[in-house]
């Protein structure tokens, strides 16, 4: 029992209920609450919920669905739905976005979301999450598509559910970053990690190696000196980590600092990322910069992109901020030609294994 500690309904009465639509804002936030608890319990169940396996259906990007994706999506469209607080959403499991219709309730906001992040993680039982990003609906009629299509700096709230061995909710609606943990018994959200700080510096990197191949020269460089340690340029050791759940990954730099990378690559030159920006990259973007991290696709600030579709990708690279400023300059020198790349000592020219 947490008598006497902060729940997340007292936490956001007290910082949003005197902004515009503040009211409906923290009551929005108790309906992604109730959500993530749904979503939270039926992912616990594992095998027993018989929400493992594959479904026969693909999603918009392509991907196979699992059945908690599409049971995560209906917890959150049912939830908007009924709420009154949203005037529609937009999901990565819905081709289109998704208008709230008379006789049920606008509201003043829009709702995108990633409902199951890390969904390929599920039949190992290893953490899997959701994010949300809220933004300001249009002042009448129905959301259209470009209505969505609002740059991550107008957010007016964003934020992600960790499906771990604690479920977590950590969000930011433009002051700070804070964590709340669910108190299973009782079913409340108590305030754990006020004011969260990502350190600036970190030896601690999270990428896909596998696509290694594929990758920019400024990420091979950073990512190949980082490997050299204490003998390299950085001249200390670095650590590796590669959960293949964004939200698990941004949690653990939230927690202890650490840059995560997934950067533009060749492996599909149709597609200028892993990650979509309106439900993964904004979301994290914001949360990530309140936690006083960076946010970035190398070339860009992710929260300054102009979004031209749902479900466009983009690369990312964020977290403690020293590392992520590196990776930036590296790769403005590529671009600019004034780049050094690193080169191992075993591989030149009078390395142990120059072939
Ligand atoms: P989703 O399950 O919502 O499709 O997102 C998965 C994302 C992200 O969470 C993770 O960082 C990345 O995909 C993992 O990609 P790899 O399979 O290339 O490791
Ligand atoms: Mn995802
Ligand atoms: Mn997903």
């Amino acid at each position: 029992m947490h008598l006497g500690r902060k729940t997340l309904s007292k936490f956001l009465i007290e910082n949003v209920s005197g902004t515009r639509d503040g009211a409906a804002l923290a009551a929005l936030l108790v309906d992604v609450a109730a959500a993530v608890k749904a979503i939270a319990a039926l992912s616990a169940k594992g095998a027993l919920g018989g929400a493992t396996g594959t479904l026969d259906t693909v999603n918009v990007q392509g991907e196979t669905q699992k059945p908690l994706d599409v049971l995560s999506n209906t917890a959150f469209v049912n939830t908007f739905e009924q709420g009154g607080l949203v005037a529609g959403v937009a999901s990565e499991e819905m081709d289109e976005p998704f208008p709230i219709k008379a006789p049920k309730k606008r509201g003043p906001f829009l709702a995108i979301f990633d409902p199951l992040d890390g969904s390929s993680n599920i039949d190992s039982n290893v953490s899997v999450g959701s994010i949300f990003s809220i933004l300001h609906a249009p002042e009448k009629g129905e959301p259209r598509t470009a209505d969505y299509l609002q740059p991550g700096l107008k957010q007016v709230a964003a934020g992600y559910a960790l499906y771990g061995p604690a479920t977590l909710m950590v969000l930011t609606v433009g002051k700070g970053t804070h964590g709340f943990t669910l108190d299973r018994e009782v079913g409340n959200f108590i305030l754990t990690n006020p004011n969260i700080e990502i350190p600036a510096d970190t030896s601690e990197f999270a990428i896909n190696t596998s696509n290694e191949r594929f990758w920019e020269p400024p990420v091979t460089r950073y990512v190949s000196e980082c490997k050299a340690g204490k003998t390299g340029p950085r001249e200390r050791d670095f650590n590796m980590r590669w959960i293949a759940s964004m939200v698990a990954e941004v949690h653990r730099i939230l927690m202890r600092g650490g840059i995560f990378m997934y950067p533009r690559d060749t492996k599909d030159i149709t597609k200028p990322g892993r990650l979509r920006l309106m439900y993964e990259a904004n979301p994290m973007g914001f949360v990530v910069e309140q936690a006083g991290g960076r946010a970035s696709t190398g070339r860009e600030r992710i929260l300054e992109i102009v979004p031209g579709e749902i479900h466009q990708r983009v690369p990312v690279i964020l977290g403690s901020r020293n590392e992520v400023d590196r990776v930036v300059q590296y790769h403005a020198e590529y671009d600019a030609g004034t780049d050094k790349p690193y080169e191992s000592p075993l591989f030149s020219e009078r390395g142990l294994f120059r072939s």
